[in-house]
């Protein structure tokens, strides 16, 4: 096990040469993509997710004008070709039938002509999904189609182990969906099999990285679908998901005879805003979800932003931004922050936290690097000065070195379980001029071991930039949970500074890993 997270805090007392510390060679600048968001919450009149209501195997003219004439919103059925036959007609059926008197196109004209009812088209084979993205285009040619349209597929391999389980192509289903008809929202997901109770069932890293790469691209809404029972166990990988664009939903489902932990739900819900989860929930489920809900202080709020920009070595799928969170892949690049950091002046005192997690996406393990550098000039990692460097590197083992450049160097080692660590590297000075560095390392799993070290150098305030970086992997570092802050001078206390950091949510994420 060689993998290592490097940390650089830069601090200067006098003009000198710049420092050129990395030499990448032609780093690519990522754009930001702007994913759009689903305006199906405007389009019902809504503000909450939750009151999203779904009708579903909307499979005969019976059950159609049901769901027309009654309250739910969103209609839900599964497309098939008529009798299984390539060049026929799509229609609205559900597996094992290969027929319905529904076809898709009076599917289609009633939802879309409804002034309250939208569609979720679910699609189990890649062959339907052309013919049915041409009648929809059909169907909506020259009108201002208003109502959702939801294009639904598992598109990716999935916790599915005990049945037969084949993901419709997802280069396919994206690139037809993406040209035919750029205003659906995508719900995209993973094959999931009958029974989910063994403790191997969740959505893994292996299955939700190559997810969060797809649709880091499209500019599409997007939902992801989400197994109800799943959620707890997948819980990194869901906020990792819905870190990566606030404009990203998920929609939880549930299959009747599966087992819910609504304290689950209750969680996911209270970890993002309201408006970012639906809930596709058999009756008695949703009764039960919403009981739970009662007795629950209900907080439903985005973290705050930690914004950086990116450069990928090679393929910007590298360097995944999120809204608080990069992850690193592949041939790896470098993110460096939108704001330049504080300065600590006389009497300040600052604290630069965040969470690092060493994901193994195989069996294997080998050899990779992070660098995380504070107060750098700009993109290519350079100190704004160069002759007070402070440096943090954390191997995965948990070993670490905390040095200045020119000054001492001091070792520090934490056991992990887990590969996921806690930074938190502090900065504080009397006389504006005198400063010492504290760095403490936590290991975040059911131990907690825990170690810091101390240097002193004497520089005068500076600004800069946060800079992170990592070489060539064929696993993923997370780098999560980034804030700082510095407090003002009548409070350079601990204590004091701890309130100023959002640590609630960090707590409250804690708690639910030891439930
Ligand atoms: C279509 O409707 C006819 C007449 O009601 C019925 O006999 C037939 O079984 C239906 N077909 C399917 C596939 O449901
Ligand atoms: C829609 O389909 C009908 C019948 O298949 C065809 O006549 C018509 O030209 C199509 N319209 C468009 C806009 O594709």
């Amino acid at each position: 096990m060689w993998k290592a997270i490097t940390i650089y805090f830069f601090v200067a007392t006098n003009l000198a040469l710049l420092y050129p510390l990395v030499t990448s060679q032609g780093p690519k600048h990522c754009k930001v993509i702007h994913h759009k968001q689903d305006d199906i919450l405007a389009f019902f009149g809504v503000s909450d997710g939750m009151d999203i209501t779904w009708s579903h195997a909307v499979n005969s003219p019976e059950l159609l004008e049901q769901a027309l004439s009654g309250d739910t919103m969103m209609l839900e059925a599964d497309v098939l070709m008529r009798n299984n036959m390539v060049s026929g007609t799509p229609v609205m059926a559900h597996p094992p039938a290969v027929d319905s008197n529904v076809t898709l196109q009076t599917f289609l004209e009633k939802t879309t002509t409804s002034p309250k009812k939208g569609s979720k088209l679910d699609f189990k084979t890649i062959e339907v999904v052309e013919p049915s993205l041409k009648m929809i285009q059909n169907v909506t040619f020259g009108q201002q189609v208003k109502n959702p349209i939801w294009l639904n597929a598992d598109i990716l391999p999935g916790p599915c182990y005990d049945k037969v389980c084949v993901p419709v192509d997802h280069e396919k289903f994206l690139s037809l969906c993406t040209s035919y008809y750029p205003n659906a929202t995508l719900s995209v997901g993973w094959t999931t099999g009958k029974n989910m109770t063994p403790a191997k069932n969740y959505y893994n890293w292996p299955q939700v990285l190559p997810m969060g790469k797809l649709v880091s691209q499209i500019t599409q809404p997007i939902t992801f679908p989400v197994r109800a029972n799943l959620v707890r166990r997948s819980w990194d990988q869901l906020q990792w998901l819905l870190d990566l664009s606030a404009t990203f939903t998920v929609t939880i489902w549930s299959a009747i005879t599966d087992k819910l932990d609504l304290l689950d739900l209750v969680a996911l819900r209270n970890s993002v805003s309201h408006k970012r989860i639906y809930y596709d929930l058999p009756p008695d489920q949703e009764k039960a979800f919403r009981d739970a809900l009662k007795s629950s202080n209900d907080i439903g709020q985005d973290k705050k932003r930690f914004a950086w920009k990116a450069l990928a070595k090679k393929d910007c799928k590298d360097v995944l931004v999120g809204q608080n969170s990069v992850m690193f892949s592949g041939e790896g690049g470098t993110v460096i922050s939108e704001k330049t950091l504080y300065k600590v002046s006389r009497n300040e005192f600052s604290e630069f936290v965040g969470d690092v997690t060493f994901i193994t996406t195989d069996g294997a393990s080998n050899r990779r690097t992070v660098n995380i550098k504070l107060h750098v000039k700009d993109e290519t990692g350079a100190a704004v000065r160069s002759d007070q460097v402070v440096t943090l590197v954390l191997h995965s083992s948990g070993d670490f070195q905390f040095s200045i450049i020119d000054g001492d160097n001091k070792e520090g080692s934490v056991k992990s379980e887990n590969g996921v660590f806690k930074f938190r590297i502090t900065e504080h000075s009397s006389d504006g001029k005198k400063r010492s560095f504290k760095c403490e390392i936590t290991a975040l799993d059911s131990k907690g071991d825990k170690s810091s070290v101390s240097l002193d150098t004497e520089s005068e305030p500076m600004g800069g930039y946060a800079f992170i970086s990592t070489g060539a992997q064929s696993h993923a570092i997370l780098v999560q949970d980034v804030q700082m802050a510095v407090a003002l001078p009548e409070s350079a206390s601990s204590s004091t500074v701890k309130c100023c950091f959002g640590m609630i949510s960090l707590i409250l994420l804690e708690l639910f890993h030891s439930l």
